[in-house]
């Protein structure tokens, strides 16, 4: 007998394949590398972003092995509770050493650190203008925040700028946030930072940036901000360590507050 719950995954996804938007994907039974085994069919893999190789590098798996002999292979409790590690505390500090910040807290992934941010940061009564092609985790973060969401057109200064200055004449919000990719994932391109900071700073408009793509890439490797020379301007430094970096894991970076 079938039940609501049938009901609507058969419809769902049926309609999933109409809109042509059923994704089918691919298992690969080999490292994740130059070639992949799908199917056992030995292919040339152009889609990974594992930009660096650094998710099959012999020091990084060592490093992991060793990892694992001395800890185990979990923190046997939430971080919050008695599960943050030396490991952890020092991963933090060299995320903020190469991210240029004062501080950094590291997430389960780049995906999670958008889930818990955006909300952590923004209110009832704020605003996110939010790049119309910014990654489906700053859409999905943006809305379990209560603030008010409005899409700018993308890289689009003149846009933003009308956006803000709007916002700010209207007395309504108490805080504004822009978010952006700083390398857009489906088209490669760079947020235009060094446009953007100067009107985010003139209207007192807090920047988060998520350079997923940028980092281990661009700014010799140091992302977006550095590429711009902007690691001190920009409030907010989201990023994921599986990507360039190899491995699994995100990131925010920004300023140090304890009290
Ligand atoms: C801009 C952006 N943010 C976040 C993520 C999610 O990263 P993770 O794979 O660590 O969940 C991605 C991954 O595609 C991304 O492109």
């Amino acid at each position: 007998m079938t039940n609501t719950l049938d009901n609507f995954l058969d419809k769902h996804l049926e309609d999933l394949k109409h809109r042509g938007l059923y994704n089918n994907i691919d298992v690969i039974d080999s490292p994740n590398g130059a070639t992949i085994c799908i199917n056992n069919k030995i292919l040339t893999n152009l889609s990974s972003n594992n930009y660096l190789g650094l998710c099959n590098h012999p020091r990084l798996i060592k490093a992991m092995i060793d990892g694992i002999n001395k800890y185990g292979v979990g923190s046997g409790a939430v971080r919050t509770i008695n599960g943050t590690f030396k490991i952890h505390e020092d991963l933090e500090h060299k995320i903020a050493k190469f991210k240029g910040t004062e501080a950094s807290i590291v997430y389960q992934s780049g995906f999670n650190c958008n889930m818990g941010a955006i909300s952590a940061l923004m209110n009832k009564d704020d605003l996110i203008l939010s790049d119309e092609l910014n990654h489906a985790s700053i859409i999905d973060g943006c809305k379990l925040s209560p603030a008010k969401v409005i899409s700018v057109k993308h890289c689009n200064i003149e846009d933003l700028t009308n956006k803000i200055q709007e916002a700010r004449s209207s007395n309504l919000y108490k805080k504004i946030m822009y978010i952006t990719d700083g390398v857009f994932s489906m088209d490669g391109n760079i947020s235009p930072l060094d446009k953007i900071i100067p009107i985010t700073k003139k209207f007192d408009v807090i920047c988060y940036v998520d350079d997923a793509h940028g980092s281990g890439v661009t700014g010799k490797g140091y992302g977006t901000a550095k590429h711009f020379g902007l690691e001190k301007e920009i409030d907010v430094q989201v990023g994921t360590l599986s990507k360039a970096i190899g491995v699994v894991g995100g990131y925010v970076a920004g300023k140090k507050k304890s009290y």
